[in-house]
């Protein structure tokens, strides 16, 4: 049975004590030089928390700003225009939860012609037990891994992600937003993988961290199949912000939530800060050329040795796309 590092939300909390006092090793590397004009960034899940503050924060570092959002529209994208000082965003609807709104949001952009030179893939849920999705799935195992898997196939076999070159030199990056609560977490278990069970709190935040190991395979396999023969045609990274005050603790029952908030208030950094490390890996010349980078905040690091097994991101990938052909019958693959 597959398990995550943590099973005890209180106690993977605590663990953001030591991030919260770590030293930040690049931070003085983003500087005000470095900005996003010409760059169009898409942002999942930017109406509260980190998303948010990371719309702000592209927006006012010059990019074209798409905000992935299943709620608070317009209302969010208003707010971001307010702080950052830019009319260049724009919302659109996404429920990472149904396929047919990933399948809608990615026509929607090829519809448009939108080449996206940045994709911070950030929406996320903490939920405290398990929750079926319309399709069948489990609602943690949806929103924070295979939707991110079907999302960037589609934006890729749309061409929304151009596979050659991007902007200029600027080749596309793709970010994705985990947690190293990943680290520790057990081998992927394929004979229970998309499979739905019921679960509480436990098993809750144990699945959290082991969706977030197979998110960073997931990430690493795709930078294995995008980039062959040694060019980078896209760089795809992942990164975890390290403790942030947001609402991810929201679904948490009352009592759970009143110790988390306090500990959160305590310890956990504003988003606005949390997101500067994450504008860092997404605009910074650092990071031109390269993939398959790994950043704990302004920490660069290695994911979990198991994320490098190729052929683990070999199996999981055929395992993906096979749970998300079952639930989609016009499950489209990347060609490489
Ligand atoms: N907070 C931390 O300490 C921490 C630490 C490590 C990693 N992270 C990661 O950071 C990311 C952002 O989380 P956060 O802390 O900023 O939490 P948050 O404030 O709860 O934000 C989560 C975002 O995801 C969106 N979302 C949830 N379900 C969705 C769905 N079905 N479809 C589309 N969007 C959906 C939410 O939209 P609604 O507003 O509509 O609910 C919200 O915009 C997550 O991937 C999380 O795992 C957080």
């Amino acid at each position: 049975m597959a398990e995550g590092r943590f099973k005890n939300p209180v106690v993977a909390s605590l663990a953001g004590i030591r991030d919260f006092f770590a030293k930040q090793q690049l931070a003085d590397r983003l500087t005000d030089n470095d900005r996003a004009e010409g760059k169009t960034c898409l942002v999942t899940g930017a109406t509260s928390g980190l998303g948010f503050a990371l719309a702000v924060e592209m927006a006012r570092r010059g990019a074209r700003v798409i905000m992935g959002c299943r709620s608070q529209i317009p209302e969010a994208g208003e707010r971001v225009k307010d702080i950052s000082g830019s009319d260049n965003v724009e919302m659109r609807f996404l429920d990472l939860s149904r396929v047919d709104s990933i399948h809608a949001f990615a026509e929607g952009l090829a519809r448009d012609k939108i080449k996206l030179d940045i994709i911070i893939l950030n929406a996320g849920v903490a939920l405290p037990g398990s929750r079926m999705t319309e399709s069948g799935q489990d609602e943690m195992f949806m929103v924070n891994y295979l939707a991110n898997v079907i999302l960037t196939q589609l934006l890729f076999t749309g061409g929304v992600i151009p596979r050659t070159r991007g902007n200029g030199s600027f080749r596309p990056r793709i970010i994705f937003i985990s947690s190293d609560s990943h680290q520790g977490s057990s081998a992927i278990d394929y004979s229970e993988f998309g499979i739905y069970r019921k679960y509480g709190v436990s098993k809750g935040i144990s699945n959290y961290s082991y969706f977030k190991l197979v998110l960073n395979t997931y990430a690493t396999e795709l930078s294995r199949r995008i980039n062959t023969g040694g060019e980078v045609r896209a760089g795809i990274h992942a990164i975890c912000p390290g403790p942030v005050h947001t609402n991810i603790i929201k679904p948490a029952p009352w009592l759970l939530r009143k110790i988390l908030g306090a500990i959160f208030s305590v310890v956990f950094r504003p988003p606005a800060k949390a997101a500067l490390a994450v504008v860092y890996m997404a605009i910074s010349p650092d990071y031109e050329g390269k993939t398959n980078e790994y950043l704990h905040m302004f920490n660069p690091k290695k994911m979990d040795p198991k994320v490098y097994i190729p052929e683990e991101g070999k199996k999981l990938w055929e395992e993906s796309l096979r749970v998300w052909k079952a639930i989609d019958g016009d499950a489209r693959i990347v060609q490489i």
